[in-house]
């Protein structure tokens, strides 16, 4: 009988020892653990044992049954491991997935790196509505409602042209000048703020067209600003901006807000001021309007007449975008198309 016990021991651990499946094991505890198996079927006919081989018996079998308990669940977990390790196998040989990081839009670049050159020269950002009312965006700006100087931008009116009272009507606005009388009535000068934001026009769209783009307005006032330091702000602002020393070139021109009034043109960012086809063979590019605040826009902000000074400037952030990252179409900006601003 004992060596019997012993007998199913060594054949239990040997067969234990080879390579097993989770059925494969389970069979074999049924097997060597079962009801049924020869050892418990030992462990019932204790009884009718002699005393004395009950005392060897007894114990023995008790002990081989508990070391098989043991090596079984060894066994099983080192199973259940080796079947975790299968299900989590990765091929390193499979071709990665192409990750998708999120960009910001070229515009918003522009902003950013305007907004940080400004504030480093010392000037304020600030916002103003989108919905604007005739007063701001036209009469406070000198441009009351039969000013030729309307004509200049085709305005889309949220309120019905026709009825409205004087000044009262309300529209998209055409230009971020609305903000300058808006900021001057609740500030007083010395002052220097940059605006940026969306202005809207009613045209139709082409490839240096769009409805909708943005703006980006400057406005100084002090006792004693000249157009000297417009053209040194702007110079400074150009050179900081294409990361290469620009020169800028004023043109008069008009515009109801300013007198004098200019355009500005910066060198040529492509060729450098010698003559290309972006810049039509002349070394210069047109980027905006300039000027002197016009008295009356003072007036209108509540402040002396000829008390102070101030230069504005306003000009297209799609413009400058498109100078810098060499993009040729103002409509792709608002196309949504990720091809396209995944690019910057
Ligand atoms: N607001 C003008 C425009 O949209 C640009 C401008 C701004 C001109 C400030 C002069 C001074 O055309």
């Amino acid at each position: 009988m004992e060596k019997k016990i012993k007998e199913i021991w060594w054949k239990a651990k040997e067969e234990i020892s080879q390579p097993q499946t989770p059925e494969k094991l389970s069979a074999l505890k049924v097997k060597y653990l079962g009801k049924k198996s020869e050892l418990n079927q030992i462990l019932k006919n204790l009884k009718n044992l002699s005393a004395e081989e009950k005392k060897i018996i007894g114990p023995l079998a008790n002990q081989i049954k508990n070391k098989l308990k043991e090596i079984f669940s060894q066994k099983e977990e080192e199973l259940a491991s080796v079947v975790d390790a299968e299900k989590e196998w990765i091929d390193v040989t499979a071709p990665a997935q192409r990750v998708r990081p999120g960009k910001l839009h070229p515009l918003t670049l522009v902003q950013n790196q305007i907004e940080d050159i400004f504030t480093s020269l010392g000037f304020e950002i600030v916002d103003g509505p989108d919905v604007e009312t005739e007063f701001y965006n036209f009469d406070a700006i000198n441009m009351p409602d039969d000013h030729p100087g309307r004509d200049m931008q085709d305005t889309f009116w949220i309120s019905k042209k026709e009825n409205r009272k004087k000044g009262e009507g309300v529209v998209m606005r055409t230009q971020t000048s609305s903000v300058q009388v808006r900021y001057m009535e609740k500030h007083q000068p010395p002052l220097r703020i940059i605006v940026p934001g969306r202005v809207f026009r009613n045209e139709a769209t082409d490839a240096s067209h769009e409805h909708t783009f943005h703006q980006f307005e400057a406005l100084v006032v002090d006792k004693k600003i000249s157009v000297a330091n417009f053209l040194f702000v702007a110079e400074t602002f150009f050179s900081q901006f294409f990361g290469e020393k620009m020169k800028v070139r004023l043109r008069p021109s008009y515009f109801p807000f300013v007198e004098p009034g200019f355009e500005f043109d910066i060198s040529c960012t492509n060729c450098g001021g010698k003559g290309c086809s972006t810049c039509s063979q002349t070394g210069w590019i047109e980027v905006g309007g300039a000027g002197m605040v016009h008295q009356n826009v003072f007036q209108a902000a509540g402040y002396p007449r000829n008390k102070y000074q101030g230069f504005a400037w306003g000009f297209g952030l799609e413009r400058l975008a498109m100078m810098k990252y060499k993009i040729n179409d103002i409509r792709l900006f608002h196309s949504g198309d990720i091809r396209f601003t995944e690019q910057f």
